[in-house]
């Protein structure tokens, strides 16, 4: 199965079934929001705001995702002056970057320049590892359109709330009434920009984890890639 695309809004469990998965059946691993959240971080840190200097950050940092379900790494190297590579897997998770990230990504500079990248990692991935899970927004839409299998995976904004509050709690105390008012806010943001919003498209399967836990989710979604690759 060369590409997998895994859509759908923030929440939904998108990294963890497509980690799963690619562990599963030994592909490459592509979360692309991780590449947005890497560019709007060095952008900040820059203190860089027009489109232009936004977008060519992705070169000049030279972001990079290296593939791994096992062990997800987002890079760049940093500072830009010097030769070293910084690794950005963390602080791109901090709630100022998801709060800042839906703004840079509705940039269409950013997301020309992006799409680039993108196709050369799951290029790359299917050369080395046969295939990909890529995550996102696009991917299936704009990406990756002649991806094998296209999934829009969703679930209700309170289920997803709850599940990502349970992540969250760990580190405050936000409720998860807040967390279902940020997740609805970036949904809209995400669905009603001009450039490659996201939406679903009839050939994406719907698979809604509203009421699936991790383990049927993946399994689901093991059944669907079984029935693709037997029936063609
Ligand atoms: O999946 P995530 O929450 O890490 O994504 C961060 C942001 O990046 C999200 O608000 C929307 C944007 N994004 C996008 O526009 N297109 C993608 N393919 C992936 C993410």
């Amino acid at each position: 199965m060369p590409v997998i695309a895994i859509d759908g809004p923030s929440g939904a469990g998108k990294s963890s079934v497509s980690k799963g998965i690619a562990l599963r059946g030994g592909w490459g691993y592509l979360d692309t929001g991780a590449l947005y959240r890497g560019l709007t971080w060095l952008s900040l840190q820059e203190g860089v705001t027009s489109p232009e200097e936004v977008a060519k950050l992705v070169q000049i940092g030279k972001l990079n995702f290296n593939l791994d379900a096992s062990a997800p790494k987002l890079t760049a190297k940093y500072p830009l002056e010097q030769q070293g590579i910084t690794d950005l897997s963390e602080v791109i998770r901090e709630e100022l970057i998801t709060n800042v990230v839906s703004g840079i990504s509705a940039i269409p500079q950013v997301r020309a320049e992006l799409l680039l990248l993108q196709r050369e990692l799951i290029q790359k991935s299917i050369n080395e590892f046969g295939g990909a899970v890529v995550e996102g927004r696009d991917i299936g839409t704009t990406v990756w359109p002649d991806a094998e299998l296209k999934i829009y995976l969703t679930a209700d904004v309170e289920a997803r709330a709850i599940r990502r509050q349970a992540q969250l709690s760990e580190l405050s105390e936000i409720s998860a009434v807040s967390v279902a008012d940020s997740l609805a806010k970036r949904d809209a943001i995400d669905s009603m920009r001009a450039a490659s919003p996201l939406k679903q498209s009839e050939d994406q399967i719907v698979l809604d984890a509203t009421y699936l836990n991790l383990e049927e989710t993946i399994h689901a979604l093991w059944n669907l890639i079984e029935e693709r690759t037997v029936n063609g």
